[in-house]
């Protein structure tokens, strides 16, 4: 199987499942999963085996058409609380990622809007779900690839990239968002080195960037987390490109732990930051980073996960964020399928969300 010709999540060909490739096991071996109860959804977000903000929306959007599939197809207001709880449930195995709630509500919203013209024929319903997952799964793609252009403005052949954590093709659909860019200038022949780091303590920089960049052609170096003042020093990173999680609409952006030392880092060694955001990222409700909600992981996956025995003290104290906030300051542009937001982010954030709304009438 070649990891860059499968759909990181689909539908499978009977309706009956999401198929999600197992991102826990990468780079070992590459395994489809089939998804087919609430619970195997939740588990497989919760658990990493479908991560990234763009992906586990479109997981969920897809995954609430096969639930939806056997609801109470007799009785409308039946078949909307079976919808609500799942969609809740869903909704909570991961807070800090917008995408999640982002998606699952344009799927909540195709339920609520066709129960309000009370019809009560459910099987119409179901096929319209369908319609919206497939829509939402497509525009993932059409969005990386217009991210991927408005970043390839930003390179120059030769460059040195760093990125951190995955914002790949692993994390989308396809093309991801932070490579986007690096995989249309590999395209054009731009020579680039990227490098990736290993990003702690889940590894995706060296299990899954690192991966698929070099199974796709793209000279690339692995680091280790606390390597990106080194390589900045020297000179040899002209640009650092990230993705998201949730950008606030000062411009604050949470992303996976340690983005922030990289941003902090790239400031001092004049190097521009970018994060690359498709629109659904971006959260007007929020204003600024401070009231993002981050999540926290288990201990273990500091003290256990990847030693053959447990590598620290039984009793230490182990605190582990999964995500921070990179501080608008530190951000040189914001890359979205609209075009690249630059300070001030309250305004230039603004004007592509309502360009986005002007598109849609
Ligand atoms: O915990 P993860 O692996 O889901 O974290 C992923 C990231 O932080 C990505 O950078 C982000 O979701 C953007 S993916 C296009």
């Amino acid at each position: 199987m070649n990891l860059m010709e499968i759909d990181t999540v689909s539908l499978s060909a009977d309706d009956s499942s999401v198929v999600i490739i197992d991102q826990t096991l990468l780079p070992g071996k590459i395994e489809l999963l089939n998804l087919v109860s609430s619970k195997d959804i939740w588990d497989a977000i919760y658990h990493l085996k479908v991560r990234g903000a763009p992906a586990i929306g479109i997981c969920a959007a897809i995954g609430m058409y096969v639930l939806s599939r056997s609801y109470d197809h007799e009785n409308l207001n039946h078949f909307v609380e079976q919808f609500m709880a799942d969609m809740s449930y869903l909704d909570s195995a991961r807070p800090t990622a917008v995408n999640l709630s982002w998606a699952l509500k344009q799927m909540g919203d195709v339920v609520i809007n066709y129960q309000q013209t009370n019809v009560d024929n459910v099987d119409n319903l179901v096929n319209k779900l369908k319609e919206k997952a497939t829509y939402l799964k497509n525009q993932d793609i059409h969005v990386c690839k217009t991210i991927g252009e408005y970043g390839l403005t930003l390179i120059k052949p030769g460059d040195g990239i760093l990125t951190h954590c995955n914002a790949g093709k692993l994390a989308t659909i396809k093309y991801g968002t932070a490579t986007a860019p690096i995989y249309a200038a590999h395209e054009r022949g731009y020579n680039l080195k990227v490098f990736c780091d290993e990003t702690r303590p889940l590894l995706q920089g060296a299990r899954l960037t690192a991966f698929e960049l070099t199974e796709s052609g793209v000279d690339t170096t692995l680091i280790c987390d606390n390597m990106s003042a080194m390589v900045m020093k020297k000179g040899w990173i002209d640009a650092v490109f990230v993705g998201c999680d949730r950008v606030a609409a000062n411009g604050d952006t949470a992303n996976k732990i340690g983005t922030s030392v990289v941003a902090t880092v790239a400031k001092q060694y004049n190097v521009p930051m970018y994060i690359c955001a498709p629109t659904s990222t971006i959260d007007m409700d929020t204003a600024c980073g401070d009231d993002i909600v981050i999540e926290e992981r288990k201990a273990e996956e500091i003290t256990d996960m990847w030693y053959t025995s447990k590598m620290s003290h039984k009793d230490v104290k182990v605190y582990n964020p999964a995500f921070d906030i990179t501080d608008h300051s530190l951000i040189a542009g914001i890359i979205t399928e609209y075009g690249i937001a630059r300070p001030p982010y309250n305004e230039s954030l603004n004007k592509i969300i309502k360009e986005k709304e002007n598109a849609r009438k």
